[in-house]
């Protein structure tokens, strides 16, 4: 069988295999790579123009060993999500922002980046072939995982002569072990994620490599993850490694503004907009460590993490347990309303969801 299909149509054509249903112990799914079907690659060379891109079977790619990427870290990438509805058809929530923080990293990295509407088709496509791995209404969600790299070669440092853009998938559930249930974390003190004028603001690899050997000792010690403070005064919140966080006070909700050195999250800027729907008064600003230790709730927010309550912070061997032995009432709120969007059980009046 051929391993190729052409991305001639604007809407993927069923295939034999996405038909077919398959086993998956959907009530058990975690966030662990599940291989699916299909995968989107298109390329660019130094003409700056993506090529129209086909989907391949998802598996390995080959890479030169001095590809921008393995050498240099030229690469980026994003993480959005499809919901599966009752009525069978799919939810992808706001890929056009996706796209649009592509471009922004892109043009940080010295990378070309596929137009917003490529990016977006690329990764409709994405989704229709490999359908049948979106899990059922209730049980998770279809992780898209776009990548845009050096994949030319290169010796010197400098911009690879070639880039290539892909998207995977994989279906999941809870990213943390925890579940709902309230994490636990620690600030970080030695390590930090970011300077001002770097990489932090942007979703480049390098910087989820970088967090890693704080991430494994934190483990290691019990919590669920770590918190960085500013590499400045060692004071500010930043962020979780793999997501954004939110501090709670007298019903006043709270959050480091983006100024470079924290990822804008997607689901960041849903939350915020969210919780003002709902009457809430968010503030952007810079958010002390002492304001975290004497917060009533404290939650983080990503598109893999989605909304994920916060139990304990450990700050300089000092734990602070929060109230709440579940999920905080507000973590709660603004948790429901963003889900029941994302999973179309609510009227979308922000225009966020993207039917398929
Ligand atoms: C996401 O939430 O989509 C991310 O990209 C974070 C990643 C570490 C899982």
């Amino acid at each position: 069988a051929s391993s190729t299909i052409r991305c001639e149509a604007t809407e993927a054509s069923v295939y034999r295999e996405t038909v077919e249903t398959i086993n998956l112990d959907w009530d058990n799914l975690g966030f662990g790579l599940v291989p699916t079907d299909y995968m989107y690659i298109s390329k660019c060379s130094q003409d700056g123009i993506f090529t129209k891109g086909e989907l391949l079977r998802y598996g390995p790619i080959e890479l030169s060993p001095s590809s921008g990427v393995l050498n240099y870290g030229q690469g980026l990438f994003e993480g959005l999500k499809a919901y599966k509805k009752e009525d069978g058809s799919i939810l992808l929530f706001r890929p056009h922002e996706n796209a649009l923080r592509m471009r922004m990293g892109a043009e940080r990295m010295c990378m070309p980046s596929p137009a917003v509407e490529q990016f977006v088709n690329a990764v409709k496509l994405t989704v229709l072939a490999n359908k049948r791995w979106v899990p059922p209404t209730g049980k998770g969600s279809l992780y898209i995982r776009p990548l845009l790299f050096g994949s030319g070669t290169v010796l010197g440092l400098a911009p690879a002569p070639e880039y290539t853009f892909l998207i995977f998938v994989s279906p999941v559930g809870n990213y943390f072990k925890e579940g709902l249930a309230p994490i636990n974390l620690v600030v970080e003190n030695e390590f930090h994620r970011a300077a001002p004028g770097g990489t932090g603001g942007v979703k480049t690899i390098g910087n989820y490599a970088s967090v890693l050997k704080a991430q494994k000792r934190a483990k290691e010690n019990g919590y669920s993850d770590v918190l960085y403070l500013d590499s400045i005064h060692k004071k500010y919140l930043e962020e979780v490694s793999s997501c954004n966080i939110f501090v709670v006070k007298n019903n006043i909700i709270s959050t480091p503004e983006i100024k470079g050195t924290i990822l804008p999250g997607i689901t960041r800027k849903s939350i915020i907009d969210v919780a003002r729907g709902q009457g809430y008064q968010v503030e952007e600003r810079l958010v002390s460590v002492e304001e975290l230790l004497d917060a009533d709730e404290v939650f983080c927010t990503g598109t893999a993490v989605v909304v994920s309550p916060v139990g304990s912070i450990t700050y300089l061997g000092r734990k602070v347990e929060y109230k709440n032995s579940g999920i905080g009432v507000v973590s709660q709120q603004v948790y429901s309303s963003l889900t029941s969007l994302q999973m179309g059980l609510t009227e979308d009046k922000m225009g966020w969801t993207m039917k398929l």
